[in-house]
């Protein structure tokens, strides 16, 4: 396992604006930024494209299972970014939908595709600082990081932002179905037997119900100079 330097992780419930608020950390303070949830929507993606997930959203495990070990998911720096690719094709845009939304929690409460997930973000997040954004890096993946955040924020506002995001990418679902499928995320992400959606007991609670990003970056600078030193 690859060991960061520093690692800071960003845990929280479905649109809670985690990967917007990673982002600016990892830009203001010179982190690499990694997104665990892409990962999950990634082997997602590729089990619908396989016919893996069928009409009434059963997976086929077996099937999955035999192939897992052969996805090349991996994170790319494009532009100061980071993107998803399968093997050579970028699939940034694809594992957004509201169709991967509504399959993922089931796919990532499987123990051997955490397992999976699990190894290839231990290999990416080699040495120097990572910031990494999820639903079990504090408690699970990196459970001795050096500062842990668990995010929180009303529903119908997260819902909302959820929605804004797909209208500006040109989807159009309705509020209803946005906030369905963000409760539905919530409950089976919390309730899974494997690696649940918790609060690890030593993080700090960041709930930006009523903030905005200026706000959380004011919020988040005190505790990154506090612990580390860094200033941005
Ligand atoms: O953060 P996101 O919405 O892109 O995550 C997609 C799904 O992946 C989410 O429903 C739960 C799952 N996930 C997880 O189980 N563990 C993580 N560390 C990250 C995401």
């Amino acid at each position: 396992m690859n060991i960061p330097d520093i690692i800071i992780a960003v845990d929280g419930c479905s649109s809670t604006g985690k990967s917007t608020f990673a982002k600016m950390v990892a830009g203001a303070f010179g982190f690499l930024y990694l997104d665990s949830g892409a990962m999950y929507r990634g082997v997602t993606l590729y089990a619908m494209e396989n016919g893996l997930i069928a009409g009434d959203g059963a997976i086929d495990e077996p099937g999955l299972k035999a192939v897992i070990d052969t996805l090349d998911l991996h994170f790319r720096s494009i532009d100061g970014a980071t993107k998803l690719f399968l093997g050579e094709r970028c699939i940034e845009k694809e594992i957004r939908t509201l169709e991967v939304s509504s399959h993922v929690s089931p796919v990532s409460a499987i123990g051997w595709v955490r397992s999976f997930v699990d190894d290839k973000l231990h290999a990416f997040s080699a040495g120097g600082r990572v910031i990494m954004d999820g639903r079990d890096i504090g408690t699970t993946v990196f459970p001795n990081a050096e500062l842990k955040i668990f995010m929180t924020a009303d529903e119908k506002v997260r819902a909302q932002r959820r929605l804004d995001e797909m209208l500006a990418k040109g989807d159009n679902p309705t509020f209803e179905e946005v906030l369905a499928n963000l409760r539905e995320r919530d409950y089976i992400d919390s309730h899974r037997e494997v690696s649940p959606l918790t609060q690890a007991p030593d993080a700090f609670v960041l709930d930006n119900t009523d903030m905005n990003l200026h706000e959380e970056l004011v919020w988040v600078q005190g505790l990154i100079q506090g612990r580390f030193g860094i200033l941005c």
